[in-house]
């Protein structure tokens, strides 16, 4: 029988690339990606008339509020596509496995290179919506939670990845002022939807942080990008997420992704050597 995945959130950032790459990661497979036009994931009975149409043995969950701010600004939405929608696939994928993205932001940043065992603790709404998503997903054995990091790519609508917010900013003649003081791990698209394909295919249930091999700072991002594209003229500051005037932001959300290494064919990379790669073009 031909495997068949059903990968939601196909028209966002990852998605898009898990897309992609199945055709030369998981040639076998018959993949059907879903954007949010092709499916209001917060319209159960149109979910359920999907997954009977389609009938997937796989399913890789990542569409979502993705932004923190938008969460902020509309828990009730968060709520409704980040958790229900969630809970919603988990429940119809009952028997088979579902891969479900969580985030670094499940974390309160106060410690950093956070392993899987570490209580979580989120001091975002966006945080809260992915570790209740994560508490029904993995009320059952045979499904998985990925969290990751800042993730960088090109994505369908150009506005997803913070590569593309930093460059779109720096294209308007922006100032920006980034945190020396704000850790992540930052990781290619391209690198997370290779992973997820070998995850998928060895079936190991669980919780996996994914994310790059290198903590940076959100400055050290940045200085990184300038060098990279210095026709954008960059004009970056220095600041302190400590003198930070909006919502909530964890300060050294920095993920250990050794357990989901040790599955893996390749290494993880370093964000450093991905950005300042001459043959990388997704910058
Ligand atoms: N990218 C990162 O840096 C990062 C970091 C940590 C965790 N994650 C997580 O990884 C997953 C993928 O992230 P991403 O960067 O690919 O996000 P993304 O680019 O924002 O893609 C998410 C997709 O979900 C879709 N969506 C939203 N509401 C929907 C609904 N009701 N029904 C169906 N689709 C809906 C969005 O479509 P519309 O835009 O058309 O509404 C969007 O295309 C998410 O769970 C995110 O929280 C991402």
């Amino acid at each position: 029988m031909t495997p068949v995945a059903l990968i939601t959130g196909a028209g966002g950032l990852i998605g898009s690339y898990l897309v992609r790459a199945a055709a030369t990661a998981a040639p076998e497979w018959t993949v059907y990606g879903l954007s949010h036009r092709d499916l209001d994931l917060t319209d159960a009975q149109a979910v359920r008339r999907t997954f009977k149409t389609l009938q997937p043995t796989l399913v890789i969950h990542c569409a979502a509020i993705s932004k923190t701010t938008q969460c902020q600004q509309d828990p009730a939405l968060a709520r409704r596509v980040n958790v229900d929608a969630t809970a919603c696939l988990a429940d119809l994928a009952h028997d088979i496995p579902l891969i479900f993205f969580s985030s670094d932001l499940v974390f309160d940043g106060t410690q950093g290179h956070y392993v899987e065992t570490d209580p979580v603790s989120p001091i975002s709404i966006y945080g809260e919506t992915k570790v209740a998503a994560e508490r029904r997903v993995l009320a059952n054995p045979r499904h998985t939670v990925l969290r990751t990091s800042l993730t960088a790519g090109r994505s369908p609508t150009g506005d997803r990845s913070f590569v593309e917010e930093t460059r779109r900013a720096l294209e308007a003649g922006q100032t920006l002022t980034l945190f020396t003081d704000e850790y992540r791990c930052p990781i290619p698209a391209s690198a997370t939807a290779r992973a997820v394909w070998e995850v998928a295919q060895l079936n190991r249930p669980g919780v996996y942080h994914l994310a790059g091999a290198e903590r940076l700072s959100r400055w050290e991002i940045g200085r990184l990008l300038s060098a990279v594209r210095p026709e954008l003229h960059p004009q970056i500051n220095a600041g302190s997420v400590t003198h930070f005037q909006g919502g909530p932001r964890a300060a050294d959300a920095s993920l250990n992704s050794a357990k989901i290494q040790a599955l893996l064919s390749f290494p993880l990379p370093r964000f450093s050597e991905w950005a300042c790669d001459p043959d990388n073009h997704e910058l």
